[in-house]
């Protein structure tokens, strides 16, 4: 395809949690920063939103490398709940800029999103999604849809 993007193998894992310790601002900065460092030894790239003690993260690169991450983000105290909602492999990265790009969206915004709508309104969190309606999400930041809001 002549893609520089093309590499051997790669895996998208998305999963959700919910009832996580009540994340500050600094929390989430310092887990950030560490993530990136290490993810980007590791080849990871992915994006991570957080809204009220609830996560979703997308995590994409080696097979190996995402799965021993996201089984050690799984054993992680500080969040529970957790639903692995896609594991598949992929042509190439949906984000291939962000080590791990974030987010903070408030629920205004998420209602915005064309196909997610009725879900939020509904008073929802992201552990209730399910695989079509994570796709819409990672859509939704790989336009540009939020900026970065934090770090
Ligand atoms: C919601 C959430 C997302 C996380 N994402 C990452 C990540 O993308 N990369 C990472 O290295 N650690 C991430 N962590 C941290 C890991 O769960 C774990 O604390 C860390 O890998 C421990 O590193 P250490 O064994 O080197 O101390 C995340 C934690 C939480 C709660």
């Amino acid at each position: 395809m002549g893609n520089n993007n093309d590499e051997a193998e790669l895996i998208q894992c998305i999963y959700t949690s919910a009832e996580s310790i009540n994340f500050s601002r600094d929390q989430l900065l310092s887990l950030l920063e560490r993530a990136r460092v290490v993810n980007s030894g590791l080849g990871i790239t992915g994006m991570l939103l957080y809204e009220d003690g609830s996560f979703f993260q997308v995590l994409e690169g080696p097979p190996n490398a995402v799965r021993s991450l996201y089984k050690k983000i799984s054993a992680d105290k500080r969040h529970r709940r957790i639903t692995k909602i896609i594991e598949e492999p992929v042509e190439r990265r949906l984000l291939p800029d962000w080590s791990m790009g974030y987010s903070s969206v408030t629920r205004e915004e998420l209602k915005e999103v064309d196909g997610l709508n009725d879900f939020f309104q509904k008073g929802k969190c992201y552990a209730d999604l399910d695989e079509c309606r994570a796709k819409k999400l990672l859509d939704a930041f790989k336009d540009g849809r939020w900026r970065a809001s934090l770090g």
